[in-house]
């Protein structure tokens, strides 16, 4: 005699520890980045109105956010300067003594190789008129007078001792340009992470705030159009081979589609970017007891990997690192 329904599916979702031995996606420490926002000439960590649970820290602050992001475990952390003053060109991109530059040599002293130190490469946060590039005498993003600094910029994080280069700027050409730069200057061993399908998203809001950015306008002249999926994959590849060592979609929930259509085509590790305005959105829900915090972040957190990042970049990193290591499922 045959049971009805003849197809249980359910049979592996009795209990918790049968769902625990079938689950296909999870979630280590290492597989997470946290960003952090480095300001200058502040001297207590400053909250970011816009990203409840997140500050501004001060250069001094950044061994102990070192310290902290080792214990938990985490595969690196992303570091983002804020400069106290900002140029037509982002002048403090490329000195040496630059906000985030230095930024960069006092994560690498205090990481001492527990985990890798990670740099934006861009120019919005350095820039007055808060592009990511230089702009021509019409007003436009000039592509090729931007990778010029971008090559200077790369070879100051490097020489600084960041181990990964976040390449955020979507000019053309741009990795081509800063590996060429990084292995003439003797940094053959930096590697170099590409931004490769970035979207202009309305998702960046509250990370507009975080750098304080002065941007006017939009970024759609080199972002890519939320609209297209094929666009990003060929970014993806095309930075792929131009000698990317890693690829990235951003932001990464309203993108999941991208996100398994590179991992699925692209020669090198993918990663995503679980951008500021996902962040907010699920903090401030939370806030208004619409929805449970741990839950859904773990779920967003999941839902990534599932669609194929490898590494995820999360302002959750430490703390979703800390209940796994206390053995916590996320979903
Ligand atoms: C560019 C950069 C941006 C983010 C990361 N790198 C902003 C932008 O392109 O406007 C956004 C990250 C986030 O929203 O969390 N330096």
């Amino acid at each position: 005699m045959t049971s009805f329904p003849e197809r249980r599916l359910r049979r592996l979702r009795a209990t918790p520890a049968l769902r625990r031995l079938v689950a296909e996606s999870d979630l280590a420490p290492r597989h997470l980045v946290l960003p952090v926002f480095v300001r200058e000439g502040i001297d207590a960590a400053q909250p970011i109105a816009s990203m409840p649970g997140v500050s501004q820290r001060p250069l001094d602050a950044l061994p102990a956010v070192v310290e902290e992001a080792a214990a938990a475990g985490i595969g690196g952390i992303m570091l983002f300067g804020v400069p106290a003053r900002r140029d037509a060109v982002g002048s403090g991109a490329t000195d040496p003594e630059g906000i985030l530059n230095r930024a960069i040599a006092v994560a690498a002293e205090a990481a001492a190789g527990r985990l890798t130190v990670q740099a934006d490469l861009c120019l919005d946060e350095f820039t007055d008129h808060g592009h990511c590039g230089v702009l021509a005498a019409d007003g436009s993003v000039d592509n090729d007078a931007t990778l010029e600094i971008y090559a200077r910029m790369a070879v100051a994080q490097a020489d600084a001792g960041a181990d990964i280069l976040g390449l955020s700027g979507m000019m053309d050409g741009q990795v081509a340009v800063v590996r060429r730069a990084l292995d003439a200057a003797g940094h053959a061993r930096v590697a170099i992470l590409a931004y490769a399908a970035k979207y202009a998203s309305a998702f960046y809001g509250p990370f507009r705030d975080a750098v304080e950015s002065t941007l006017q306008g939009d970024r759609r002249t080199y972002q890519l159009d939320p609209a297209n999926g094929r666009e990003g994959l060929q970014e993806a590849l095309v930075d792929a081979d131009e000698g990317a060592d890693i690829v990235m979609v951003k932001p990464a929930g309203p993108y999941l589609d991208v996100l398994a259509r590179v991992a699925e085509a692209s020669p090198v590790p993918v990663w995503a970017y679980q951008v500021s305005g996902e962040y907010s959105l699920v903090e401030h829900a939370a806030a208004a007891g619409l929805i449970d915090r741990d839950r859904a972040i773990g779920e967003t957190l999941v839902g990534i990997r599932r669609a194929g990042a490898e590494t995820i970049l999360t302002y959750w990193a430490i703390e979703v690192a800390q209940r796994l290591r206390a053995g916590e499922s996320l979903t």
